[in-house]
């Protein structure tokens, strides 16, 4: 990479960067979505060309699918690998035992399953997503359209008996109409501000009828890899 890099980007680069070092050839690989999941193909595209790496992909999303394949990365889908080795993804805030919430790109649904199906996850960032708590970001759910209004309502209802300090929730926007999801569905973003008990709020959420993932990722992620806008690296 010649170009001169912003430090975010620069932040980014070096956490993709060094978390590509982890794959090795013939692995099997989940690949994440977002910016710093983009650095991350691009990376590994390199190693590809450069290296002669043999590695597949499964993407979790339409749109890292097609940058790695436009860079020369095989991708298989998640029933053709079966199970995958290691998977690099983003996070919008990770936590000091390294739960996530993600879903800030509206990938949330694939990207756990994809993570699910990997002996490792590895998680890419900037510095600026480590909280205390999670729940300052807001926590995606994803929902389907049918009933989504009465969906909405009814995890809002449920919110009034969790650890949480926000109750509202805002149906995501595409411009003038819902964003819609890879998989067909409506994402609803919570306002939550602080979230107490992050696996259960994970699994009522998943109770309620009509929503389909939540964003909480709890013990999913193996290592946060974060970069830094001077270049520096930290593992945790
Ligand atoms: C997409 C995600 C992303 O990984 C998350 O939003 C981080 O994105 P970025 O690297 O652009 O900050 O969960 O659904």
């Amino acid at each position: 990479m010649s170009e001169t890099l912003s430090p975010i980007d620069t932040a980014k680069f070096v956490a993709a960067k060094r978390a590509v070092e982890f794959v090795e050839d013939g692995m099997k690989l989940g690949l994440g979505t977002g910016s710093t999941a983009a650095w991350m193909v691009r990376c590994l595209a390199e190693r590809v060309r450069d290296e002669g790496l043999k590695i597949v992909g499964v993407p979790t999303s339409t749109r890292t699918a097609e940058l790695a394949r436009s860079l020369g990365i095989k991708v298989i889908s998640l029933d053709e690998a079966k199970w995958l080795d290691l998977t690099i993804d983003g996070a919008d805030e990770f936590d000091a035992e390294l739960n996530l919430i993600k879903g800030g790109g509206g990938a949330l649904l694939q990207e756990k399953i994809v993570a699910t199906a990997s002996d490792q996850m590895i998680v890419i960032t900037d510095a600026a997503k480590e909280v205390e708590h999670l729940g300052a970001f807001p926590l995606p759910i994803e929902v389907i359209p049918f009933g989504w209004q009465t969906t909405k309502a009814l995890v809002e209802e449920t919110l009034g008996s969790m650890d949480v300090l926000g109750q509202s929730s805002t149906l995501r926007m595409n411009g003038d109409v819902p964003f819609i999801t890879d998989e067909g569905n409506h994402i609803v973003d919570l306002h939550l501000q602080r979230i107490g008990n992050a696996r259960q709020l994970a699994l009522v959420l998943n109770q309620v009828p009509g929503v389909v993932e939540n964003g909480l990722f709890i013990d999913i992620c193996d290592k946060v890899i974060i970069g830094h806008g001077d270049g520096r690296v930290q593992t945790k």
